[in-house]
């Protein structure tokens, strides 16, 4: 095999340039000899100082995706390649910033061999955009597939990264819910994606739960997973728009509105379906200047159009969103 030889004064600047040309072979070590450093290349570029010799391969496995990226990155690099970073199921998804998507293959190879459980790597190509909140994806390394088995509080959930909503981001916002809910409430959870909020609440108590969806993946999957859950009965799935369908659902003690960007247009819905004191778990994004000023002002607009009163029992923020944007929640009981 060929190695590169650089100076050790040099070496820092040839090894950023094979691996800005690609050929850097991460495989295998980097070797040592006197005054020079040895890098492995997968083929020999015009310009370099190439020898043949008998490479070793690298066997060490990084104790963390830093060390491995570390290994072809710069520092500066390493600091801003990767924007987002999640694990579901075996899929790594990641956000590489941009002008490092040259880098997407060493980075994709690098998480694989850190995480040996990941067998997929995705690469999300922008925000989530549309009615059904997806985001662009492609397989960058592994099998050629954006579907898992996701495993949290108890429940087993089957996503569909490309074509339906699904963020492991939110499993402690579930949690806090389910706590909430007393056995034998009535619920309509309204945006129910692949059904994560209604399945982690019936696994904990005994409830009745309407769930509805407009996207019909996503609702395909949150039938499959309420089957694999034994939740049968308790969960009723429902195929369709949250403005049509609402008005059908019976009086409920608790409504979750999950839909952050665009929820506050069904405000109206919601607080019909709630029973007098019934709670409604309300989802915005807001800037870090104003987190709940634009969201409570809705919630009382709301209810005056419809002659209600409502209480506001509790506020938090939920996640970071993006640059001064936080994910927040607002519960209220409606009167
Ligand atoms: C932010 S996602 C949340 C999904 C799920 N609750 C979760 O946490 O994974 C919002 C969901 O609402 C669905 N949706 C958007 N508008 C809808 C509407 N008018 N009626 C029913 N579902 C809708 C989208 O398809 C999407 O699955």
């Amino acid at each position: 095999m060929f190695f590169v030889r650089a100076k050790k004064t040099e070496a820092e600047r040839v090894r950023q340039r094979l691996v800005d040309l690609g050929i850097f072979d991460s495989r295998h070590l980097v070797e040592r000899s006197g005054d020079y450093i040895l890098f492995p290349v997968s083929e020999c570029a015009e310009g370099f100082d190439c020898v043949e010799m008998e490479g070793r391969t690298r066997n060490v496995k990084p104790t963390s995706l830093k060390e491995a990226l570390s290994e072809f990155l710069t520092p500066e690099e390493l600091e801003r390649a990767i924007t987002s970073f999640d694990i579901i199921g075996d899929i790594a998804v990641i956000q590489i910033s941009r002008g490092m998507e040259d880098k997407a293959e060493l980075i994709a190879d690098a998480l694989m061999r850190v995480h040996k459980n990941v067998k997929v790597v995705c690469q999300k190509m922008g925000p989530r955009q549309g009615t059904f909140r997806v985001a662009p994806m492609r397989v960058i390394k592994g099998e050629d597939r954006c579907t898992t088995i996701y495993k949290e509080n108890g429940v087993r959930m089957k996503a569909d990264l490309v074509r339906a909503y699904f963020s492991p981001r939110l499993s402690h916002e579930r949690e806090r819910i389910a706590n909430q809910v007393k056995d034998g409430e009535t619920i309509a959870a309204l945006f129910a994606g692949v059904g994560p909020y209604p399945l982690v609440i019936a696994k904990k108590k005994r409830v009745k739960i309407f769930a509805v969806e407009l996207n019909p993946y996503a609702y395909g999957l949150m039938v499959e997973n309420i089957k694999m859950n034994h939740l049968v009965g308790e969960i009723e799935p429902i195929l369709g728009d949250v403005r049509k369908v609402g008005p059908e659902l019976p009086k409920c003690d608790r409504v979750l509105m999950p839909l952050p960007k665009g929820g506050e247009d069904f405000l109206d819905v919601a607080m019909r379906i709630a029973k007098p004191g019934g709670i409604v778990h309300f989802y915005q994004f807001t800037p870090e200047d104003d987190l709940y000023g634009e969201p409570i002002s809705r919630i009382e607009s709301a209810a005056r159009r419809l002659d209600k009163k409502v209480k506001i029992l509790n506020k938090k923020i939920v996640l970071p969103h993006k640059t001064r944007v936080y994910h927040v929640v607002i519960d209220f009981a409606v009167y």
